[in-house]
């Protein structure tokens, strides 16, 4: 068991060495009123939780390029430059988020790059120049399926060693996880985070090689 880490205030989280804010605080209420995300990036999911402590497990070389698509709030971003002192970029479509990973990057005392993009139409070389890529619960409309599997060939094409993904089980990514697996070398398990409350679901990882 971790040791036991007091929270400075209501509605802070506290897991797996990051701090994150819940919707109910009074901060994300009064920022809530002016950037409003719209492609569900309205807070820390369960599935990024996932993410981390499957990297506890499974740890990142120290230092290296590391991408986190479709970051929300950046929970997994911050735990990567926490943890692993890594270099991070963290991706989202939808502008109003990063407003909310600014908080939560000042709140840890780390920095990220941030970068507003569509993770699917990443050309390769950009995606190749991160060693590691991840991403939690990032594949929850059918439409996105294809587009990711085809982002994580470009990725693997162009240098990028190991993807990551978590998600809480949809059948959107089980379709992910039958296309990826036709080409690449894949595990997919089932997983579980203890932190800061229990969150099952599953976690994706495609080698390169
Ligand atoms: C369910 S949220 C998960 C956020 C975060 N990964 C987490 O676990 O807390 C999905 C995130 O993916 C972003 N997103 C969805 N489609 C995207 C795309 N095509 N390119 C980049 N970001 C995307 C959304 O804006 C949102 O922030």
């Amino acid at each position: 068991m971790p040791k036991l880490q007091r929270v400075p205030e209501a509605h802070v989280e506290y897991a797996y060495g990051v701090y994150m804010l819940t919707p109910k605080h009074r901060l994300i209420k009064t920022m809530r009123k002016r950037y409003q995300p719209s492609i569900h990036g309205t807070k820390a999911w369960g599935a990024g939780y996932l993410l981390m402590d499957y990297l506890v497990h499974n740890r990142m070389a120290r230092g290296a390029r590391v991408m986190e698509i479709g970051c929300g709030w950046a929970g997994v971003s911050i735990f990567c430059a926490r943890q692993f002192r890594a270099k991070v970029t963290a991706v989202d479509l939808d502008a109003a988020v990063f407003p909310f990973v600014d908080v939560m990057a000042d709140l840890n005392a780390v920095q990220l790059t941030q970068k507003r993009a569509d993770f699917t139409r990443l050309p390769g070389k950009e995606l190749g120049a991160h060693r590691y890529i991840v991403g939690s619960d990032i594949c929850f409309w059918d439409s996105l399926v294809k587009p990711i599997s085809r982002m994580v060939n470009r990725a693997l094409d162009n240098g990028t060693r190991k993807i990551v993904i978590t998600d809480p089980g949809r059948p959107t990514f089980y379709e992910l996880c039958d296309l990826v697996a036709r080409k690449h070398k894949t595990t997919l398990q089932e997983w579980y985070a203890s932190e800061p409350e229990r969150f099952e679901g599953e976690v994706l990882e495609i080698r390169n090689g």
